[in-house]
């Protein structure tokens, strides 16, 4: 099968210089953006966003073009802000569109601030990624300097402000409205919703936030068309999407595929099978918030939002982590949680306390300090944080948290009845706690 028949967003990673303006528009750049302005006008491109099916790809899944919609008429003031925070153990996707195809994302961002009516857009980059900020910087000056952004630009017809802000280095300030108090100045923690940040978000107004790789599908969308796109996927999960493949296989990576390929497929043909000697365990199929799949389930499911949801886990980021059986599942899931309580930002106490827990029960149970009742303690510690907070982080930790124990349960038992770890200090442990 050719796979580069699917490649609609990774299509000018390896192009040279592709992140430069003159080679983005040799390759029909900003095309879509003049035509949107020029020629189709907000609400066209709403409507056809919409009907391609596009969803946001920075976990939720939620349609672009019906988030979209959620803007009041008649708003005055619409804010809108990328989402380039990428910190979710495993994801390393958006990274690559910043880094290989800044323009692409320049222009889908432009295109999705006009189809909402925003007159300015904040590229929210993760702070640890430092060169992307001055990559896409360089980029948003060059787009500047084209006409295509700022005073002037589409001859005042549509005069957009697109800042690059770095982030504040917290897993947190990926959350929309945790990335919104972040850009205002406070500190990155998450708000109550409703209202959503559609409706009030940066400064008290409407604010959508987009995920990068969700921006980067809209200009192919426009020229090509929602028809074309929905080619690609399934009905409810039209399109391609990126997964980011770690882990001992013969191809890892950033791989877009068509949704709705069957895991055993693209593990087979994209990601060549496990690296000589290594055997398949389980998968983590959308970064490390979503729960885990043995093996066997693995390659019974078909990687589209729906049939992962059948299966008991979910589409994600598509940060996928594949899992070989030398992995002593107990130490993963503790490298996991000591993640979630450290990155916490503390405002709910059932996630503040309950991460922390999680994380001190499943350290104790490998030190050979456990006892048979620690794994109805961690049942029950996540029964108290499932649901109950502000926003989804606690949520984040149980999901994996309970999987594992549920799949892979041995494995704590053996531990909870006395056995001590056989390397509790291994490079991992050592690692997160250096
Ligand atoms: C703890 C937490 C971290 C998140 N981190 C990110 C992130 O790094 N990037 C991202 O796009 N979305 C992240 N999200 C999801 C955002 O809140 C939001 O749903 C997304 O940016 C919307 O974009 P989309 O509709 O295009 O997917 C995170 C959510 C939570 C709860
Ligand atoms: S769930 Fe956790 S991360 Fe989210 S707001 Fe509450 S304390 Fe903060």
């Amino acid at each position: 099968m050719n796979q580069d028949q699917y490649r609609i967003l990774s299509k000018r990673f390896d192009r040279r210089d592709g992140h430069k303006l003159a080679a983005y528009e040799a390759d029909g750049g900003y095309r879509s953006l003049k035509r949107a302005v020029g020629e189709l006008g907000a609400p066209a491109v709403r409507e056809e966003v919409k009907a391609s099916g596009l969803r946001g790809r920075g976990g939720a899944g939620f349609p672009a073009g019906v988030k979209w919609g959620f803007v009041p008429q008649g708003a005055e003031t619409v804010y809108f802000m990328v989402n380039a925070d990428e910190s979710e153990p495993g994801t390393f996707k958006d990274r690559l569109l910043l880094d290989y195809d800044p323009h692409a994302v320049i222009e889908g961002s432009a295109i999705s601030s006009f189809a909402v009516g925003a007159k300015l857009c904040v590229i929210y980059i993760r702070g640890e990624f430092g060169w992307l900020v001055d990559r896409v910087q360089k980029a948003v000056d060059e787009a500047y300097a084209a006409g295509y952004l700022g005073p002037g630009a589409f001859g005042g017809a549509y005069e957009l402000e697109m800042i690059v802000h770095k982030g504040a280095g917290a897993y947190i300030c990926g959350e929309e409205t945790g990335l919104i108090n972040s850009v205002t100045g406070q500190k990155g923690q998450p708000n109550i919703k409703p209202p959503f940040p559609a409706v009030s978000g940066f400064l008290g107004k409407p604010t959508i936030v987009n995920n990068v790789e969700t921006v980067a599908a809209v200009p192919w969308i426009l020229e090509h068309g929602a028809a074309a796109y929905r080619r690609f996927g399934t009905e409810k999960s039209p399109g391609t999407k990126l997964f980011s493949v770690s882990g001992p296989v013969r191809r890892p990576g950033v791989h877009e595929i068509p949704l709705g390929l069957p895991f055993r497929e693209f593990f087979t043909d994209w990601l060549g099978g496990m690296a000589d000697g290594e055997e398949l365990k389980a998968v983590i199929m959308g970064g490390s918030s979503v729960p885990v799949l043995t093996a066997a389930e693995a390659m019974e499911t078909a990687l589209d939002y729906e049939s992962l949801a059948a299966a008991g886990t979910m589409l994600g980021s598509g940060g996928m982590i594949i899992i070989p059986a030398r992995c002593d599942m107990v130490e993963l899931i503790q490298v996991l949680m000591h993640f979630y309580w450290d990155e916490s930002c503390g405002q709910c106490t059932p996630c503040r306390e309950g991460t922390g827990w999680l994380h001190r029960i499943v350290k104790r149970l490998r030190r050979g300090e456990g006892a048979p009742e620690d794994l109805a303690l961690l049942e029950r510690v996540c029964d108290g944080m499932a649901g109950l907070t502000i926003c989804p982080l606690a949520d984040a930790a149980v999901m994996p948290m309970r999987s594992f124990l549920q799949r892979f349960r041995p494995e704590f038992e053996a531990l909870a009845a006395g056995r001590r770890a056989t390397e509790p200090d291994s490079r991992w442990a050592r690692e997160i706690r250096s």
